[in-house]
């Protein structure tokens, strides 16, 4: 199956309560693990890259490569550029075969994040191309720009119709609690997420998509693997898993998760390693961390996002 724009898979996510994942994607067994977990649930799924990890990767490999999974596995798959920086980078994964973008002007000021968005729109969807913009800013690291928990603030929802009817975009990011990184709540600090103003958006905008970034829920049993087997990682909290659910059955229809699967991946490879102390072929490693990276992702589609069987 060629690959798809969002437009289908939110507007049957949105009326059918549940979201779409959407996984970040740096190499082959990334890409396996999770493809392998929507085939298995025959479920429909957004693989999205980083200015980052099309710099790490390349563009090439990464748009052959999740070409092959979706010819594979014969899922509606979208290919997503994550936290698009400017214009030149949309255009380049436009013109270069992605199938949806974001464009992130959610640190400028209001009308310059407006202006780039519209910008980004107007090409991407002369092209057929979807897009996502962002208004609000989390907190945490992405690529290179670390933005502090005071720095960052929520969506305020009396802006959201004026922007997106003056940029076009076909979803928007919001802030409202959750944080990019493994480190999104403080050790004792109750997670909360204000779903206060996400109702406000959905009726501002009703039946518009929504979108979630930062919202991996960081696995304590694979914090305690990586501590136990040599790694040195501080206590992690992330997103409960039933305020994802709750989200999912309201306006948002795409859940963005990077750390919950480079976790994954740290606690297979320190744990084969430790176990394993001989093995040097990369197949032998590789494969435990591919595995457990589809484990992940088979629960977050069947028990947190609620996507099984919605690729009919
Ligand atoms: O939101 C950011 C994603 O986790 C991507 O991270 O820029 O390090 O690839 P990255
Ligand atoms: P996490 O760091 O919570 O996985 O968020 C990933 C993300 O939002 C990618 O855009
Ligand atoms: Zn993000």
């Amino acid at each position: 199956m060629p690959l798809v724009t969002t437009k289908e898979m939110f507007e049957k996510a949105y009326k059918g309560g549940y979201a779409i994942g959407a996984f970040n994607i740096n190499n082959m067994e990334i890409i396996q693990g999770i493809t392998r977990a929507a085939k298995k649930l025959n479920a429909p799924v957004i693989l999205q890259c980083s200015a980052g990890a099309r710099k790490y990767a390349s563009h090439n490999y990464l748009v052959a490569m999740v070409k092959a999974a979706a010819e594979e596995t014969g899922l509606p798959i979208a290919l997503h550029l994550d936290h698009g920086p400017d214009f030149e980078t949309c255009k380049s994964c436009i013109d270069g075969g992605f199938t949806s973008v974001m464009i992130d002007g959610s640190s400028l000021p209001y009308e310059e994040n407006i202006a780039l968005t519209k910008k980004v729109v107007d090409y991407a969807h002369a092209h057929g191309v979807t897009v996502e913009g962002e208004l609000g800013t989390l907190a945490g690291v992405e690529d290179d720009v670390n933005v502090s928990a005071e720095d960052a603030s929520y969506t305020k929802p009396e802006q959201v119709e004026d922007f997106v009817t003056r940029t076009g975009v076909d979803s928007l990011a919001i802030a409202i609690g959750t944080s990019h990184g493994a480190y999104k709540f403080k050790p004792g600090q109750k997670p909360q997420l204000r779903f206060d103003i996400l109702e406000e958006i959905e009726k501002r905008l009703p039946g518009f998509p929504i979108v979630l970034h930062g919202a991996s829920s960081v696995n304590q049993d694979h914090i305690k693997i990586i501590n136990e087997f040599g790694g040195e990682m501080p206590d992690a909290i992330g997103i409960p898993e039933d305020m994802l659910r709750k989200a999912a059955g309201m306006a948002v229809c795409k859940v963005n998760v990077d750390s919950d699967i480079r976790i994954a991946m740290t606690a297979a490879l320190r744990k084969h390693f430790s176990e394993n102390p001989t093995h040097f072929d990369p197949r032998q490693y590789l494969t435990p961390a591919r595995d457990l990276i589809q484990e992940v992702v088979e629960h977050k589609i069947d028990v947190v996002f609620g996507s099984t069987g919605a690729a009919e």
